[in-house]
Parts: C-alpha cells; sequence; structure tokens
C-alpha cells in the first residue's frame, strides 16, 4: 500500500507509538491549536522565529503520524486573524514558514490526502495565495485524509461571512431569510459538509479556544497539556486520543 507516494516511505518510527494502545474508534475530527512556539524558544535564549521553525518540523510529524494511524481529518490552527498584530518580522517569518510547509506538503501528506486551507485568503500575498490555491487543487480528488490548515482564520470571522453571505443570496431573492437555520450558517462556513470537531488539543497550558472553529467545537471534548508545541509528539496524541475515548459525549441528553 503506497502510503506516503511522491518517492516517500512508511515511516515506521511515526507509527509505532500507536501499537496496542490507540482505541479502534479514532475522533472523526481532531483539531489542533498548535501554541507554545515562542515560549519554547525563549527557554532556550532563542528568539520566537526559532520557536516557530521547530513548531513547523513538528506539524510535519504530526501531520504524518495522523495520516499513519488513520485520522480521517484533522485540523491545525496556524496563525489567527489576531495574530496579524503581531510584531512584522515575525509575521513575515511565519508566512515564509507557512509558504515552506505548502512547498513540500507531498512529502509529509502522503497519498490520498486532501487540503483545505482556511481563513481569510484575501489577507495574504497573492503569491502565497496562489500557492495555497494550487495545493487545494492538486489534492482535491483524494478523500483518505482530509486536512485543513487554518490560515488568517479566525472563527467570528467566518461566521460573519457565512452571516454576509446569507445576506446577499437573502437580498438576491435566493433563499428566505426566514429559512436561515443552523444548517444554513454551517453551509456557509468554510468547513461546509466537513464533520465538527469532536477533540480540539491545545498544548502550552493555555486553556481557551482563541477563536478557533467556535461553531465546529460547539460540543467537542477539549484535552489540555503543558508541552510547548515544538515538543509535541505522537505519544502525546495518543494520550489526547486515549483520554478522549474514555470521555462520555452527551450532546444536552441524558
Ligand atoms: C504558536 O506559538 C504559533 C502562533 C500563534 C502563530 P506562539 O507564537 O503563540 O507561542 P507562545 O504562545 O508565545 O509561546
Ligand atoms: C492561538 O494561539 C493561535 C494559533 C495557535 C495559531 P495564540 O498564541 O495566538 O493565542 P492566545 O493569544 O494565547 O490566546
Ligand atoms: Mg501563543
Amino acid at each position: 500500500m503506497a502510503i506516503f507516494g511522491i518517492g516517500g516511505k512508511k515511516d515506521t518510527s511515526a507509527a509505532n507509538p500507536a501499537d496496542n494502545k490507540l482505541p479502534e474508534e479514532l475522533p472523526t475530527h481532531i483539531g489542533i491549536i498548535m501554541d507554545g512556539n515562542g515560549r519554547w524558544a525563549k527557554k532556550r535564549g532563542m528568539p520566537r522565529t526559532f520557536g516557530h521553525r521547530e513548531g513547523a518540523k513538528t506539524f510535519r510529524k504530526i501531520v504524518r503520524y495522523c495520516k499513519d494511524i488513520g485520522v480521517k481529518n484533522v485540523s491545525f490552527y496556524a496563525f489567527s486573524t489576531e495574530n496579524w498584530n503581531r510584531p512584522t518580522d515575525e509575521v513575515s517569518t511565519l508566512m515564509e514558514l507557512f509558504a515552506g510547509m505548502l512547498d513540500d506538503a507531498r512529502d509529509y501528506i502522503g497519498d490520498g490526502t486532501r487540503v483545505y486551507i482556511i481563513g481569510d485568503k484575501s489577507r495574504v500575498s497573492d503569491k502565497l495565495r496562489e500557492k495555497m490555491i494550487k495545493l487545494e487543487e492538486d489534492t482535491k480528488e483524494f478523500s483518505d485524509m482530509n486536512l485543513l490548515m487554518c490560515f488568517s482564520y479566525g472563527g467570528r470571522d467566518e461566521i460573519a461571512r457565512a452571516a454576509k453571505r446569507l445576506a446577499i443570496q437573502a437580498k438576491n431573492g435566493e433563499i428566505d431569510p426566514e429559512d436561515i437555520n443552523e444548517q444554513s450558517i454551517a453551509d456557509n462556513l468554510y468547513t461546509a459538509g466537513l464533520p465538527d470537531v469532536d477533540l480540539v488539543i491545545r498544548p502550552s497550558g493555555e486553556y481557551r479556544l482563541s477563536n478557533y472553529l467556535i461553531w465546529q467545537c460547539a460540543y467537542a471534548e477539549y484535552y489540555f497539556t503543558d508541552t510547548l508545541w515544538p515538543d509535541f509528539s505522537p505519544e502525546d496524541l495518543n494520550a489526547a486520543i486515549i483520554e478522549y475515548s474514555h470521555r462520555k459525549r452527551r450532546f444536552g441528553g441524558v
């Protein structure tokens, strides 16, 4: 079975942590807030951008591991609408690192992964936007795993955008405002057609969503760890999935 096509090999070192440990049923959609790069670098007396470089390596490793163990949908929070307010040099480094992650994506996503890049693409450079759109186009026939990258993404921004789209449809007479409901809002989010998040993992010891997929996480389970993102490992992901498998989800029922 070709797992990492395009000349790649199955990385068994990444697969091993799963052995005999993971539950049979994995969360359908795992969301990961990649936080703690700056503190990781600071602890080493290095600039924050050094932490982002390490974090980008961790991202590649964890995507590959998700594919290996058979996760169907995974979302990574890479850059928020609020992160645009950071110092210009840090933002530039994050843009450059993200471009690099798109360039070599096929090396770590393997065959069969469909990539969605969700967020406000109008704020990024033309060159970066073209890369984003190309990768989405090139992978759109794949369905083994959906990889969502939230970039220039904000949950409130996404909901405001959905509201605007619905208002325009109503104005044009395409829909009746009386018919707007939860489903029509969901259908106008970036994640239309994709499942809600089941498990949110946030490293770095912060206990918040920071505007991450706020609609889609309405009934998610949360897993927090003090590990900083550059140190996050397949074992940490296993621990989160195992903890999730012991949760009792009720969705408001009894
Ligand atoms: C996550 O790490 C990366 C982004 C938010 C882009 P941070 O840069 O937030 O690292 P800390 O939280 O300051 O340690
Ligand atoms: C959330 O981290 C955004 C990403 C990981 C991309 P932040 O570091 O921006 O979140 P806050 O500021 O601690 O809430
Ligand atoms: Mg942070």
